[in-house]
């Protein structure tokens, strides 16, 4: 009786958040009790989907997992909740780690800016309950950012688990009731801990506020522990390069005036990174902004600045595409402290970004560092490079950038109250230049350290092997 009282509490709980309460990310926050019923009935369930960012402001992707003999990958979308006159998107089902079931991918495409939608996927059991997806400003635009989800705990306790799903489900809430114009989620990586169970991802897509919210992830070593990211993401522009292995992509995707740019930092495939890089900046040469994310942390608070194979080895691939490629602000996680830095060029502070200040076309990039959802034990202390530094380990945080034409306002607040914590506002107002003479004697030298990347990664490999995994 128990059982079924929890199972039927948890389905109108569903239900209510699919249909009713999307208005405008109008969530609201579990008790612990609450999410236990509602992780209970969902923890042996492998088929709930991910709504990805799509390669621009009018996609979105989904990804879902179902029985390999029944599978249809199909999306239907419809501008009411009834599902009257939806249009049928089709995409491809592809193996997945077990041999159950397939994954199910679909890009649904022409989307129309601020304009409401209603979605179903095609489950185990027909067409799901409608989801209400609500398209935002495609122009102006605000990103929410977060690192470091780590669910899992590095264990694979269910109760651990579960303590992650809440804990994560309440910074989703609180930052999207206070957020509500929030077009995406971007991840700087370790979005599981073991990277090997299929578990951990379903607690990762449990909240029900992510199934009106794209999520942007990029690979952390924790995600790399395994294959498991590879069936349960369906990111856009996904490059595969020439030396990329296993797991390893970079991927990159356009909203509005910011072309964002995903790097995997565990591979130091320098050369891929750097083709990537090109190949993005080459096909949106309009994008007023360039936003870099990757999971280790090059000038954040922390012991990365002390770790050898971060601050020399992953720094030596990394800051010179950044620098040739003058990205505006780069997004790190890793070391599970909230920070910023001042304006780095060339692994050297060029400008002060005193926090609450606004600086118009500054040189040097940004690199901001997010803390943990999860798992928050870390230590830390600023460098020469820290702008603002947060060290209380037992709060979350997240960060918007707001994007207003000429400006983006970059604000870290509490995970719990939102209460502010730092703010960066940055204005440009000229083009980029990727033809100066600095930018091409960058690319002219990254091709020794693309070289050595390929020697690097040889090195990597057998280390990895000899680990048992990435750190
Ligand atoms: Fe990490």
């Amino acid at each position: 009786m128990k059982k079924i009282i929890s199972v039927s509490m948890a389905i109108i709980m569903l239900l209510q958040v699919c249909v009713f309460a999307f208005a405008d990310f109008n969530v609201s926050k579990l008790t612990k009790p609450e999410w236990d019923v509602l992780y209970d009935s969902l923890k042996d369930d492998n088929t709930l989907p991910m709504l990805c960012v799509g390669a621009n402001e009018s996609e979105v992707g989904l990804c879902w997992h179902a029985d390999k003999d029944t599978a249809v990958a199909q999306v239907r979308l419809a501008d009411n909740a009834e599902m009257n006159k939806a249009k049928i998107f089709e995409g491809e089902t592809t193996e997945s780690e077990n041999d159950e079931q397939v994954v199910c991918r679909v890009t649904i495409t022409g989307l129309e800016e601020n304009s409401t939608y209603y979605y179903q996927w095609y489950t185990d059991n027909g067409w799901s309950e409608s989801c209400k997806y609500e398209t935002k400003s495609f122009g102006n635009h605000k990103a929410l950012v977060i690192g470091d989800i780590q669910i899992g705990g590095q264990t694979e306790s269910t109760e651990v688990q579960s303590q992650n799903g809440y804990t994560w489900n309440s910074v989703l809430v609180e930052a999207l009731s206070k957020n509500p114009d929030a077009s995406f989620m971007l991840s700087a990586g370790d979005n599981t801990s073991t990277g090997k169970t299929a578990a951990e991802w379903q607690t990762l897509l449990m909240p029900e506020a992510l199934r009106g919210l794209p999520l942007a992830l990029a690979i952390g070593n924790h995600d790399k522990k395994g294959m498991m990211y590879n069936y349960y993401t369906n990111m856009p522009n996904e490059y595969y390069g020439e030396y990329f292995e296993g797991l390893d992509r970079d991927f990159w995707f356009r909203h509005g005036d910011v072309l964002y740019l995903v790097f995997d930092a565990c591979s130091p495939a320098a050369a891929d990174h750097m083709a990537m890089a090109k190949e993005a900046v080459e096909a949106n040469p309009d994008a007023k902004w360039r936003i870099g994310v990757m999971h280790q942390a090059l000038f954040g608070p922390g012991y990365s600045v002390l770790d050898p194979e971060t601050s020399i080895l992953l720094n030596a691939v990394f800051s010179p595409i950044f620098d040739s490629y003058d990205l505006d602000l780069v997004i790190n996680g890793h070391s599970h402290l909230q920070g910023r830095s001042h304006f780095i060029y060339e692994s050297t502070v060029v400008g002060k970004a005193e926090s609450g200040e606004t600086y118009t076309d500054p040189f040097g990039t940004v690199y901001l560092n997010t803390n943990a959802i999860c798992d928050q034990n870390s230590f830390g202390a600023s460098s020469m490079y820290t702008a603002y530094s947060f060290f209380d380990n037992d709060v979350t945080t997240y960060t918007t950038l707001e994007f207003e034409d000429d400006t983006l306002k970059i604000e870290t607040r509490r995970g719990d109250n939102s209460e502010l914590l730092d703010s960066l506002t940055l204005k440009k107002t000229k083009d980029f230049n990727d033809n100066g003479i600095l930018q091409k004697l960058h690319r002219f030298i990254y091709k020794f350290v693309e070289f050595l990347g390929i020697v690097y990664q040889k090195i990597d490999n057998v280390v990895v092997k000899i680990r048992g995994g990435h750190f």
